[in-house]
């Protein structure tokens, strides 16, 4: 697996592959990587003839106040990970290679980027659509992998994708959850012992209200309301919890087939994310 830490130097191993007529898949993570993210090294392999990681802790998505600087940086086990796993190529750059000084060029999607986990994080989703909008310039993939557990973002990727013609084909792959039904995240590991346990019941009170929705009798609000009540019964304090059409985020109606119910909830210091999608 090759390391390389600056964008001239990716240009030309990726340049070489594609005058090879080889394809190209992108992996962008922030590092300290579960086995969700080698979940979509697996996936990236099935999908091109070469697979790009990237680790960047991206300091534009977090807001003041958040864990920028905390952020777990395992840079020695993730290459190991990555080596083990088949990755081609780790792309590490430092902050100054992505950013300009005077970097003046934002991407926001709007709308959506306001909502949901955008209204507890403000600037959190135009920093990531600009960072992976950069990444997608620099590496110039043929797929990119991201996880389903991040939906909002994915969706948010989707759209930008979309409306600027971003010749990129971008996956969703499913998370990975730990035996209990918690999704992996790298902020698991701020979890006490205790926290982990009850960290599982996100997920469980996220299919309680999916078979809720499938059993009909019930109005979408009270669902909702029902699952913020049982999120503070645990010890959560909640963000939101949102019944959505999966297509686009916005709120679900009765008449919606194809629905994805959304979570965002903070369990002492540790706000955790977690989702699930289905039909009716
Ligand atoms: O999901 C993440 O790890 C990050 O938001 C991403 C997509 C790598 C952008 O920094």
């Amino acid at each position: 697996m090759q390391i390389i830490n600056t964008v001239c130097d990716l240009r030309e191993v990726i340049k070489a592959w594609k005058a090879a007529g080889e394809t190209v898949a992108f992996v962008p993570t922030m590092g300290n990587l579960h086995a969700g993210h080698l979940q979509l090294v697996t996936r990236a392999k099935e999908s091109a003839d070469r697979v790009v990681v990237s680790i960047f802790v991206n300091p534009t998505q977090f807001g003041v106040g958040e864990d920028f600087g905390a952020y777990p940086r395992t840079e020695l086990e993730d290459q190991e990970k990555l080596l083990t796993e088949g990755a081609d190529l780790l792309f590490l750059p430092s902050v100054a290679d992505i950013y300009e000084p005077d970097v003046n060029t934002i991407i926001t999607v709007a709308d959506l980027s306001e909502s949901y986990c955008g209204a507890f994080r403000p600037g959190h989703f135009s920093g990531v659509a600009t960072v992976v909008c950069k990444l997608f310039n620099i590496v110039q993939p043929d797929v990119a992998l991201f996880g389903l557990k991040d939906f909002q973002q994915l969706t948010i990727i989707k759209i930008m994708v979309r409306d600027l013609n971003i010749p990129i084909e971008i996956i969703g792959v499913d998370t990975v959850r730990e035996p209990s039904g918690l999704a992996m995240s790298s902020r698991n590991g701020y979890l006490t012992e205790d926290e982990k346990r009850d960290a599982s019941a996100l997920y469980y009170i996220l299919g309680v209200a999916r078979d809720a929705i499938l059993a009909g009798n019930q109005s979408l609000a009270d669902i909702e309301k029902k699952a913020m009540l049982s999120l503070q019964q645990v010890g959560f304090q909640p963000d939101y919890f949102a019944v959505c059409r999966a297509s686009d985020l916005k709120k679900a109606t009765i008449e919606d087939v194809d629905l994805v119910l959304l979570v965002a909830a903070k369990l002492g210091k540790t706000r955790l994310i977690d989702n699930i999608t289905f039909s009716k």
